[in-house]
């Protein structure tokens, strides 16, 4: 079945029992107890993933983010890098690794002479989550079941992109890559592999980066650069 549903491209994707069980679009799914299958939105193009996830309401997050902010680099790409979520800047600019993390994210792939323009920048969770302490918006993290529930979107970026490698910066993007919790400090720098066979490098995530103190700062930051040099952008 294929059709359009408020103007956006839909069509059917069977999930797993256990994806079923899981997503808390299973409401949709579960006709009853022995139902595997969904109809969960697919959308083919990088424009209609923005529309579509700018109007996704699936957990509360995105009622009170500016804006969905879907990743950004070469429609098809070799290297997709996968952060958690937006921060405020992002939130404005509606682009993906702008803010203080987007810039030490800018330095290392530089100095890894691999340009940012060839490889595509994204986050597992595609709306701004945060707390507000006055006129701040502080940055929260999504929780398992908001993770959970903005994978599906991921998954349809990863699809459109077609990435050989994918880069998990942290553990919220490692645990929506792999769909189970990856401890990062003891896997980082180590390739893991998707039921799908695609390909994850784990690493650590910017901001780690940027609440290092002083006295370990230059260590981690060669460390980090040690990670991701596993990525071959060619
Ligand atoms: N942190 C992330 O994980 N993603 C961004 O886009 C910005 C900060």
């Amino acid at each position: 079945m294929k059709g359009t549903a408020n103007g956006r491209d839909v069509r059917p994707l069977t999930l797993t029992a256990a994806q079923a069980r899981k997503s808390p679009r299973a409401p949709i799914a579960a006709a009853g107890p022995e139902v595997v299958e969904g109809v969960v939105e697919v959308v083919r193009s990088h424009a209609a993933l923005k529309r579509a996830t700018d109007h996704c309401r699936e957990c509360p997050i995105g009622e009170h983010a500016t804006q969905s902010v879907c990743g950004e680099g070469p429609r098809k790409a070799g290297i997709m890098l996968v952060g958690e979520q937006p921060g405020d800047q992002e939130d404005l600019a509606g682009k993906p690794f702008v803010g203080p993390a987007g810039k030490l994210l800018d330095r290392a792939l530089e100095q890894l002479g691999i340009p940012r323009a060839q490889v595509f920048v994204s986050n597992a969770v595609k709306h701004f989550k945060y707390e507000l302490r006055g006129k701040r918006r502080i940055h929260k993290s999504p929780t398992q079941r908001e993770i959970a529930a903005c994978s599906h979107w991921l998954e349809n970026e990863i699809a459109l992109v077609q990435p050989a490698l994918l880069v998990a910066l942290g553990a919220t993007a490692a645990r929506a890559l792999l769909g189970k919790a990856v401890p990062v400090m003891a896997n980082r720098g180590q390739i893991l592999e998707r039921e799908d066979g695609r390909k994850v490098l784990i690493t650590l995530h910017p901001s780690a980066l940027l609440r290092v103190l002083p006295p370990d700062r230059e260590a981690a930051w060669h460390d980090w650069l040690h990670d991701l040099s596993r990525i071959n952008p060619h």
